[in-house]
């Protein structure tokens, strides 16, 4: 049995694997500048979350058709399954593909597609949680937002997510507002690279209920206090802050401290793609570095678990087996 994983921080554009960009070029007739997969993958050094962002934005240039996006996102799920995920929180950025002059309902299309088979093809439950790219003007996201509300497609969420330096949370108070007044639940990155002042932002001025990253919350005491007291969850993703140079190493990664200090923790891939492995490979790869024991690996899928969107019933039978995987382990 494979230990039943939640996995809340994914953007969906960042699953999109070399194989599948030459395949998708192909497909669409779109010329992409390296001639091999080993050219393309020379090219994942990154040193900054803007190095890495300018290929990721780069290489989302393949996806042309509704069908491309439900490709992506079938190769994201089956991956997932393998890993143990029974439910994801995926995020879906419209700006990246509306920029670039694809139609907002094609992308949004693509992807709802493939989420609306997913229990039945994949065993996973999903939610979509629309993110929008903070180094783009804030009524920018106001009009998509705005558009897919009025479109018919269903989402459960927004976030913020792109360069975070320089782009504070505030400056999307607007848009998080229409958001909570929809009946939608609200996440942003924050301090990724920005400092614990924007954590405290997301809090309240955004008002949302989850952290991505937040690993710079450590640097504030004052926060981390309160993240732990109101149980506020940070989607943490280990692969990503060393390739990004967040954290030099993975042995200075501090997930066990945050475990350590009661923060509801949780750990997730990010972007897989360019990272170097799924949430199994970010999981596997802490056990080995800080033996983390099926105790610590339960209580990371525990966590998982308590910081989704889930129904409380759906969270139970999901602990129940998280609890069967525990009882099987020596
Ligand atoms: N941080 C900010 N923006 C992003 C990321 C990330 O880790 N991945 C994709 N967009
Ligand atoms: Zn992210």
């Amino acid at each position: 049995m494979k230990l039943p994983l939640v996995e809340l921080h994914l953007h969906i554009e960042g699953t999109l694997e070399p194989e599948l960009i030459f395949e998708l070029a192909e497909r669409n007739g779109v010329a992409v500048p390296w001639a091999t997969l080993a050219e393309l993958r020379a090219q994942y050094e990154f040193t900054d979350l803007q190095s890495f962002l300018n290929l990721y934005y780069h290489n989302l240039d393949v996806l042309r058709q509704a069908a491309d996006f439900t490709d992506l996102t079938r190769a994201y799920l089956a991956r997932a399954a393998d890993a143990g995920v029974r439910h994801a929180e995926i995020f879906f950025d419209p700006q990246a593909h509306t920029s670039r002059g694809i139609p907002l309902l094609t992308a949004l299309g693509g992807v709802t597609d493939a989420l609306g088979n997913s229990v039945a093809d994949f065993g996973i439950s999903t939610k979509l949680i629309v993110t929008f790219l903070r180094d783009r003007p804030a009524d920018e996201a106001l009009q998509i937002l705005t558009e897919i509300l009025a479109s018919g497609y269903t989402i459960d969420g927004v976030g913020l997510d792109s360069a975070e330096v320089g782009y504070p949370p505030e400056l999307f108070e607007e848009v998080f507002a229409l958001a909570a007044a929809n009946g939608l639940r609200r996440v942003a990155h924050a301090g990724e690279e920005g400092p614990p002042e924007y954590v405290w932002s997301a809090l309240d001025r955004l008002g949302v209920e989850r952290i991505d990253h937040g690993i710079r919350s450590l640097e504030d005491a004052a926060l981390v206090e309160r993240l732990v007291r109101e149980r506020v969850p940070l989607t943490v993703c280990p692969f990503s802050n060393v390739r990004l140079r967040a954290i030099d190493t993975l042995a200075d990664h501090p997930i066990v401290r945050m475990l350590d200090l009661g923060l509801l923790a949780t750990v997730n891939s990010d972007d897989p793609a360019y990272f170097g492995g799924y949430i199994d490979d970010n999981l596997a790869a802490l056990d080995a570095e800080f033996d983390l024991g099926p105790d610590r690996l339960a209580l990371l899928a525990r966590n998982g678990i308590e910081a989704s969107f889930l129904e409380p019933a759906e969270k139970a039978a999901l602990s129940l087996d998280v609890d069967a995987w525990r009882a099987a382990q020596p």
